[in-house]
């Protein structure tokens, strides 16, 4: 293939609301690594599709996180765009590589262990009721995302940072502008930016007057700079909100349009666990990434992939591979989907994803129980779809029961 005939960016387009882009299947039949991305710069980058190569780049850290040429793989300023490199932000160690990203993650890997997440789990079913009764309340249709999905994660990440709440129209808004597809480059480093100055700010207070509370533990420790700390805040407040709120309106819509796997849940809640894990793969709300950058020249599946040269793994394409998972279009929550890459995979995997299984285990099930009757409140085509976000979900899901 010539570099004329390379497709241009990720294809973002859905047949429906859950499937990724059809051609992604075709993709990963014909060329599960391929030249396929042109990042809007002209840089020629790789795509993997498979899942089991997908799983070896990211398990591989020759393949950088850090070292990352600012590009946007699809066709919009969502990412820095331009060829010169940015300094990565101090604390933010998603984008860093051993060692300092293990010295940083590290700090907290103690606080999000499954024992630790577990003790949470009687706060989290308290604030999932919280908003399942001011839902109730509510004057129907209601809003999932608006009233369930998006506050949960939100409080429940607030509480454990020890951010205020009432904080949280200002960070959710700026998630939201970051998160755009369409948000121009500057201004999506001034909402990070303004995001890290309000962690600063709160952690100032913290050093003088420390709570309970994960902040205020990293105020505490001498080895980490106040930037740093801004860093490592930001990154748990956004990285800890956007991605489950997703899982959950995206998850909710998904069991309303199958109907059977709800009524299985209903009747069966001890399969929640096995379900969690299959919307999660079935679903890849992280639609576009994780990316790497080769800092050398590496041999992939026969391909010769050059230092310097950017790769995109595609969760979507990876999650429905069926060299890995029977019938992958399927959703079905008695399978056993252990093994997708939701959470990504290697040093980077998901920080957060034991606090992330127990907020989707206990709000889905309470949400099922109290509302027996819950129905989309529109047809499904008007749910607006957040095929314009760097991350997938439904922007709001009306409903009524
Ligand atoms: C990393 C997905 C929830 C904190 C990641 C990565 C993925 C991911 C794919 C790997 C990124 C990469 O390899 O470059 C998700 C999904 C979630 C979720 C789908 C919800 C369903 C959370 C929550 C928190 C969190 C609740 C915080 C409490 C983080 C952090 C990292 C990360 C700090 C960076 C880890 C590192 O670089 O070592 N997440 N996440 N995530 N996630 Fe999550």
């Amino acid at each position: 293939m010539s570099t004329v005939d390379v497709p241009r960016g990720v294809p973002l387009d859905r047949p429906n609301p859950f499937d990724p882009s059809t051609s992604l299947a075709e993709i990963r039949a014909t060329r599960p690594v391929s030249r396929m991305i042109f990042f809007p710069d002209e840089h020629l980058g790789w795509f993997v599709t498979d899942h089991g190569l997908a799983r070896q780049v990211l398990a591989d850290t020759r393949f950088s996180s850090a070292s990352l040429t600012p590009r946007s793989p699809v066709d919009a300023p969502f990412l820095f765009n331009k060829v010169q490199k940015v300094p990565v932000d101090p604390g933010t160690f998603i984008r860093m590589d051993p060692p300092d990203h293990t010295r940083l993650r590290r700090k907290l890997t103690g606080v999000f262990t499954v024992r630790r997440m577990n003790e949470l789990e009687d706060r989290v079913s308290q604030i999932v009721d919280l908003h399942l009764d001011a839902m109730e309340s509510q004057p129907r249709p209601v809003d999932l995302v608006k009233h369930f999905a998006l506050p949960i994660p939100s409080m429940v990440i607030c509480e454990l940072l020890g951010v205020p709440y009432e904080e949280r129209e200002q960070f959710e808004a700026r998630t939201r502008h970051m998160f755009s597809l369409s948000t121009k480059p500057e201004d999506r480093l001034s909402h990070m930016k303004a995001i890290q100055g309000f962690i600063a700010a709160l952690a100032v207070g913290k050093r003088s007057d420390p709570a309970d509370d994960l902040l205020s533990d990293l105020t505490r420790d001498e080895d980490l700079t106040d930037d740093e700390l801004a860093g490592m805040g930001f990154l748990l407040l956004v990285a800890g909100h956007e991605t489950t709120a997703n899982m959950l309106g995206l998850g909710t819509f998904a069991l309303l349009e199958h109907p059977e796997q709800a009524a299985l849940l209903r009747s069966e809640p001890e399969l929640m666990p096995k379900a969690v894990e299959e919307l999660l793969r079935y679903l890849s709300v992280i639609h576009l990434g994780p990316r790497r950058e080769a800092i050398e020249d590496i041999e992939l599946a026969g391909h010769h992939i050059k230092k310097g040269e950017q790769v995109l793994i595609s969760v979507p394409a990876a999650n429905r591979d069926p060299a890995k998972f029977d019938d992958p279009d399927v959703l079905d929550v008695t399978r056993n989907a252990t093994g997708h890459l939701a959470f990504g995979h290697g040093v980077h995997q998901c920080l957060g994803q034991q606090l992330a299984r127990i907020e989707m285990r206990t709000a889905f099930d309470a949400l099922l129980r109290r509302f027996p009757t819950l129905r989309l409140a529109v047809p499904a085509e008007e749910v607006p779809l957040r095929t314009d976000m760097g991350i997938y979900g439904v922007h709001s899901l009306p409903v009524t029961w």
